[in-house]
């Protein structure tokens, strides 16, 4: 039998709570899981996350493949709020293949019956964030008529770039924020400003703070605001976090925004260096974050900071309607 045979043995076949077990074995061995911000998901971790995005309704098709009744592949297709609300209907592609089952059809099996069942859904498009150095995902998007779009990289800031540079002036005030009175604010400032340049960028979520990833804010001074001195108005934030992997404890850029109309004076600066004081004084031993390249000279401010740029990626998205190529 030649390999492309054996895919025939394959079935593909909707998830149920029976495929459990098989899709966490699976997810515990992928080996394209996001280096930044899934790299420790442990076994409980994706459980739950699975349960999460299906209650919530996220979830939009899920299929498997399976094969001598294990799992060996499978794909999912997630409608998350985007910053350019329903309309957008771009679902998030989530897919698997056991290493020893790949080049064998599976992937393109659970892609075509993805497609397929979100189609019917009225989705438009579907799309995945995918690093540049992944060759074999890469040729398995262009041959699937997958295009590339904004482009990331992860930026990586060391101790020894630690400097005691002077804080710029601004006029403004920086404080801790105010939960939970002031979720709603923030979340509307954080999804107006993403909204117009990154228009697929992940709306913040009412859930953010109370289940979702804002929810771990239990120390104010890791969340900073700025506002406006004769306004109050919300004028940027910077929240930082730490997580903790085999190397040690490390800091995280989990959002850094200002206005728009304020872009170009030093507040955004200002913001990243007591956000950066914050985490130094956690002890981390070092700082990442995920910059957009061309998109509001975040780049520009991280490599001015002294941030070295690694693993660059892309968004890969492709349309799904009759006829979209
Ligand atoms: C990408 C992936 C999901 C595709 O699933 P799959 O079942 O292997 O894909 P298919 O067999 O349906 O392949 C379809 C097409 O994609 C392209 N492709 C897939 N894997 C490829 C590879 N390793 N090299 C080059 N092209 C590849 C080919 O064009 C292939 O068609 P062909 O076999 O007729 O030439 C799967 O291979 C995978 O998970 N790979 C991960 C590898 C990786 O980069 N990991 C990152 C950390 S090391």
């Amino acid at each position: 039998m030649s390999p492309r045979d054996s895919s025939k043995a394959v079935e593909i076949l909707p998830f149920s709570d029976d495929w459990m077990e098989g899709y966490l074995d699976l997810a515990e061995n992928d080996d394209s899981r996001d280096p930044l911000y899934h790299k420790n998901f442990s076994r409980e971790d994706t459980k739950r996350q699975i349960l999460w995005q299906a209650s919530r309704g996220a979830t939009r098709a899920h299929v498997v493949a399976v094969q001598d009744g294990k799992v060996v592949g499978s794909g999912r297709g997630l409608l998350i709020s985007t910053c350019a609300g329903d309309e957008s209907r771009i679902a998030t592609l989530n897919l698997m293949v056991a290493r020893e089952h790949r080049r064998k059809g599976v992937g393109s099996l659970l892609l075509d019956s993805l497609c397929t069942d979100l189609r019917r859904q009225g989705l438009k498009g579907i799309q995945l964030g995918m690093l540049e150095e992944w060759t074999p995902w890469i040729r398995f998007l262009e041959k699937h008529g997958f295009k590339s779009y904004n482009r990331t990289a992860d930026a990586v800031l060391k101790p020894a770039k630690q400097t005691s540079v002077e804080l710029p002036e601004i006029d403004a005030i920086i404080r801790p924020v105010r939960l939970p009175e002031e979720r709603g604010v923030i979340t509307g400032f954080m999804n107006s400003e993403r909204e117009e340049e990154l228009p697929w960028a992940c709306a913040i979520i009412p859930e953010f703070w109370t289940t979702g990833p804002g929810s771990e804010i239990t120390d104010p001074k890791g969340f900073l605001v700025a506002e406006d001195k004769k306004t109050g108005e919300v004028i940027g934030v910077a929240w930082g976090s730490t997580f903790t992997d085999e190397s040690g404890t490390h800091g995280m850029i989990e959002e850094l925004d200002v206005a728009k109309g304020l872009l170009k004076t030093p507040l955004r600066r200002r913001l990243m260096l007591q956000i950066l004081d914050w985490l130094w004084s956690k002890g981390v031993k070092d700082v990442q974050t995920r910059v957009h390249i061309g998109f509001k000279h975040e780049e520009d401010l991280y490599r001015e900071i002294g941030f070295e740029f690694l693993r660059p990626a892309a968004l890969w998205r492709k349309s799904i309607t009759a006829g979209g190529g």
